[in-house]
């Protein structure tokens, strides 16, 4: 409530015409700068309540994750846009033998120390602050994308996907926690949030199952399964061609 109630979050949303007319994020408008520009260079305070907001989310969903998933297969696990390690802290929590990396932008990552402390999983997970555009850590067996793919278009989700799909191992996995936008014409909560991406980033959106696998495919991967997690749904990718 602190991250949908603050005059910034408001000002972004008070520029919806501006989004609906142009297709662009509302919060370049009313802020002056993209969306994640403006939360982790020019107004720290309030990146520090989205990432609170992050942790609140994830917190929803971590304890299904951490269940519903067969992590006995897994010996390390990367969280790609981890935002402070609340997800990756309570599959760690579940799993003792597991490893974990958690990589996000510096600044974010910066705030883990906390999180990963109260879990008790600190000694297990290395903190990495890096570009997912760039690079991604390298040989990790699981690759966990919670909430990013929907932030960003079509190519540049191929960009960070084909990063991972280069940096895992032959026979790693990709999970994908997204929303899957129904292709019915009535109420759904995938589409409260699309337009929450649209004003905030612009390019981001919600998805179709059929979008997904075709932007999955474009990135070399195909859905290996998938399981309903909460509102949302994991995507279990795997490389379409053996490398
Ligand atoms: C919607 S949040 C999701 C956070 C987390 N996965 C969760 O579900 O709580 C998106 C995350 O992507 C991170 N991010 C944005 N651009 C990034 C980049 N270029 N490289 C790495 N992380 C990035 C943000 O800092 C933020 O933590």
């Amino acid at each position: 409530m602190r991250f949908f109630g603050s005059e910034w979050h408001i000002a972004i949303w008070n520029r919806l015409d501006h989004s609906v007319r142009s297709g662009t994020s509302a919060a370049e408008a009313a802020l002056g700068a993209p969306f994640w520009e403006y939360l982790t260079a020019k107004n720290p305070d309030a990146g520090a309540v989205f990432d609170a907001a992050m942790e609140s989310t994830s917190a929803v969903q971590m304890g299904v994750v951490a269940r519903k998933y067969d992590w006995d297969t897994a010996t390390r696990v990367c969280d790609v846009g981890g935002g402070t390690g609340t997800l990756l802290s309570a599959i760690l929590g579940a799993h003792p033998s597991l490893r974990g990396v958690l990589f996000d932008l510096p600044s974010v990552v910066a705030k883990s120390k906390p999180v990963l402390d109260s879990a008790g999983v600190t000694d297990r997970v290395e903190v990495i602050g890096g570009d997912f555009f760039a690079a991604v850590p390298e040989g990790c067996d699981r690759y966990l994308l919670q909430a990013i793919v929907h932030d960003w278009d079509d190519d540049s989700c191929v960009r960070f996907l084909s990063n991972i799909r280069e940096a895992m191992v032959d026979d790693g996995r990709i999970l994908v926690l997204e929303f899957v936008m129904p292709e019915h014409d009535g109420d759904h909560f995938a589409k409260t949030i699309d337009l929450e991406m649209l004003v905030d980033t612009g390019a981001g959106r919600e998805r179709t199952r059929a979008e997904f696998d075709a932007l999955f495919a474009r990135a070399g991967l195909r859905v290996h399964r998938t399981t309903p997690i909460a509102l949302t749904t994991m995507f279990e990718l795997e490389r379409a061609q053996v490398p």
